[in-house]
């Protein structure tokens, strides 16, 4: 007779497997079957999900399928666990969800890793615990209603492991607030809120070094580009379009060669591109400054960027004549510089090479 250990059991179930030893394979599978090899998720998981369905106001028909008497492993819609029975992932995407999510609820899942309740109409406020959970990998609310000021942030000495928050569409308002604790960001993307101040450049870039996308596009951000940001020596995509932010951009964003696409459209940015800081900037791939008040001529050396596809400066008060090395950017497909003051204009660049697209 083959040993009942041969069978592939869960931790869980590991020893109940032990225990039967010797009994014939054909009368233990369906016992096993029948206390759920998967796991089933705790009692307090199960209470956690339950109040965040209560928390709701509309649950887009949720009810019928998280219902008390069947497992909430694999027959609760959106709900996700794993070998262990633990619940792993919440993911509720474009169910028509309405009302608040419930600040002691999926919070209470200590083993959750995502959470993703984008495109629906939650309101209210984020609950600190989501955001400072201790599990969570990936938090995702983004197209609700959320709003109020962003939980304030937790003790230092916490370093949630969050590595994606997309907050963005929301009514979230109030100043952003320190992401000093945050220290494994690599995704933050805040975009089409009404957040004011400072945008959180300096905590940002200090604490989470692996920062590689940072979206603020679209809020109420006042001040000064900060040279801080340069601490994100990660950062790919920084967009900032949208905004109140003056002055001048800080000689040190064009240290950050890790950029690919660079958005500050529509701010009250001041001041010149300068020939040798813009040539450091290799890696780009979108340079988009439209709608601000840069002047002085397209630096020469913006030819040098290889991988440049886009380039828009549109709205501005640039002048002079177009350099004629942007002939040689052979990844160039769309180039907009409506609504300055050049002279010569496009005559003298030879655009052959252009991949395709819009010239104006
Ligand atoms: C959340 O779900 C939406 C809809 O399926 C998807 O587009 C989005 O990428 C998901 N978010 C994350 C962080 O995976
Ligand atoms: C939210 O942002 C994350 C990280 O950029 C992304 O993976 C996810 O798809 C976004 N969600 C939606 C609904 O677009
Ligand atoms: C941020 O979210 C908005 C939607 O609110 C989306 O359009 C944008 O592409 C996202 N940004 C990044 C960098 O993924
Ligand atoms: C920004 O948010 C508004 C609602 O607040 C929405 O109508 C609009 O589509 C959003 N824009 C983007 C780019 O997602
Ligand atoms: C962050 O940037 C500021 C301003 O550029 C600089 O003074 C500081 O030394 C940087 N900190 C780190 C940890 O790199
Ligand atoms: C935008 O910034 C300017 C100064 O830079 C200020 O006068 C103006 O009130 C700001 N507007 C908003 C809506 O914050
Ligand atoms: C644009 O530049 C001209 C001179 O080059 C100057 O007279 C004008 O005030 C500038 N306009 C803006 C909006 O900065
Ligand atoms: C284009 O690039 C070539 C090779 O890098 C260089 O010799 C030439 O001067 C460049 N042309 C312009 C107009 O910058």
């Amino acid at each position: 007779m083959r040993p009942v250990s041969h069978c592939s059991c869960s931790n869980k179930t590991r020893r109940f497997c032990r225990h039967f030893h010797g009994l014939v394979i054909l009368v233990l599978l369906p016992l096993l079957s029948f206390v759920s090899p998967a796991g089933s998720c705790t009692e307090q998981e199960r209470r956690s999900l339950l109040r965040f369905l209560a928390g709701l106001s509309q649950d887009g028909g949720l009810a019928a399928s998280w219902r008390p008497d069947v497992d909430c492993c694999g027959a609760w819609e959106g709900v996700v666990c794993d070998g262990e029975g633990t619940v792993t992932e919440v993911s509720l995407p474009s169910r028509g969800l309405h009302g608040r999510i419930s600040p002691s609820s999926l919070a209470g899942l200590a083993g959750l890793i995502r959470l993703n309740l984008s495109h629906n109409a939650l309101s209210g406020g984020l609950p600190p615990g989501l955001m400072h959970s201790a599990s969570l990998l990936v938090l995702d609310v983004s197209f609700n209603s959320l709003d109020g000021a962003l939980p304030p942030p937790p003790p230092l000495a916490m370093k949630p492991p969050l590595q994606v928050l997309n907050i963005s569409t929301n009514k979230f308002a109030g100043e952003f607030p320190s992401l000093d604790a945050m220290a494994n960001l690599i995704a933050l993307n805040g975009s089409n809120n009404s957040f004011t101040g400072q945008m959180p450049a300096t905590s940002l870039c200090r604490s989470s070094p692996s920062l590689s996308v940072l979206d603020l596009s679209h809020n109420w951000f006042t001040g000064e580009v900060s040279p801080a940001l340069a601490n994100c020596t990660m950062l790919k995509v920084l967009k900032v379009g949208m905004n109140n932010l003056s002055g001048t951009l800080p000689v040190e964003l064009f240290d950050m060669t890790s950029l690919e696409h660079i958005c500050f459209a529509d701010n009250g940015l001041q001041g010149e591109l300068d020939e040798a800081h813009m040539a450091k900037l290799n890696n780009l791939v979108t340079l988009d400054l439209g709608g601000n008040s840069f002047h002085g001529e397209i630096p020469e050396s913006i030819g040098q960027l290889k991988k440049l596809e886009v380039l828009r400066l549109s709205n501005n008060n640039m002048s002079g004549h177009l350099p004629s090395s942007l002939g040689n950017s052979t990844s160039l497909t769309t180039i907009d510089l409506k609504m300055n003051s050049f002279s010569g204009v496009l005559g003298m660049v030879d655009f052959s090479s252009l991949r395709a697209g819009l010239v104006q």
